[in-house]
């Protein structure tokens, strides 16, 4: 074995070792995101400004997060699950109930009806609070 393979050996090692410290630490997901329908676009796509880390220092993740049972009903979030975006189970083809049967009217149940519990905060309620322009 020339040096350059030990070294690339060694280099493959530690990052086998890098990864697998990562894939322990439950997978947070970005700290900032920007959320756009694809299975339900509007005509004119409205993306919104979320930050997801902000959030998380203040709720549990199952404030938001759930799964979906085989009878179809939700599931409550189990530390360590599978995430899957909310447009896997919220779109119009999935028979979900009008209020949530797409991006928009999940997000909108869930985002804005938390964002307007917030009284001293009437600013949270606002389109361009999330939709920036
Ligand atoms: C608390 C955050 C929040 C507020 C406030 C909010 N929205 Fe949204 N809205 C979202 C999220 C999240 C989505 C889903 C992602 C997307 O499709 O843009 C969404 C989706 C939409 C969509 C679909 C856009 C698309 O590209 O598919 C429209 C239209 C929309 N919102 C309009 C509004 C209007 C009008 C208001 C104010 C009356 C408003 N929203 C207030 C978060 C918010
Ligand atoms: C205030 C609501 C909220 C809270 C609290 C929250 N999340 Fe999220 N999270 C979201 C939304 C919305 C998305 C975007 C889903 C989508 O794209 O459809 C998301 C996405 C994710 C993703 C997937 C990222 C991707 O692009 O696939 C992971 C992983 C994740 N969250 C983990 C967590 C964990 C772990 C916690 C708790 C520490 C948490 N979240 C708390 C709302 C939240
Ligand atoms: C694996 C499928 C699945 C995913 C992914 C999912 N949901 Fe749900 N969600 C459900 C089911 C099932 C229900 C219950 C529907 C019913 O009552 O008929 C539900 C209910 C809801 C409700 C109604 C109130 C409640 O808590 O019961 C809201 C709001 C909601 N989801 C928003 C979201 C948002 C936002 C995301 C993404 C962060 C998301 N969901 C991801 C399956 C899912
Ligand atoms: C359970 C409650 C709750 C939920 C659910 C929630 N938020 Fe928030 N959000 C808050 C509160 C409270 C603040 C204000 C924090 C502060 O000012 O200290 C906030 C702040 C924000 C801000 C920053 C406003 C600013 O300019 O400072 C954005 C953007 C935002 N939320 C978007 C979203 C989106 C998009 C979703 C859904 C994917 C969501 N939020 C879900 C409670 C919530």
């Amino acid at each position: 074995m020339n040096k350059g393979l030990i070294f690339s050996a060694i280099l493959a090692c530690s990052c086998a070792v890098g990864l697998g410290g990562t894939a322990n630490a439950a997978d947070k997901g970005p700290a900032e995101m920007t959320l756009q329908a694809t299975v339900d676009p509007a005509t004119t796509p409205k993306p919104a400004q979320f930050p997801h880390g902000a959030h998380q220092a203040r709720l549990e993740c199952g404030a938001c997060h759930h799964g979906k049972g085989e009878d179809g009903k939700r599931v409550a979030y189990v530390e360590g699950q599978k995430i899957e975006k909310c447009e896997t189970c919220h779109n119009s083809k999935a028979g979900m109930p009008e209020k949530i049967n797409t991006f928009k009217n999940a997000a909108h149940a869930l985002c804005k009806d938390c964002h307007a519990k917030a009284k001293d905060k009437p600013e949270l309620v606002k389109c361009t609070t999330c939709h920036k322009k």
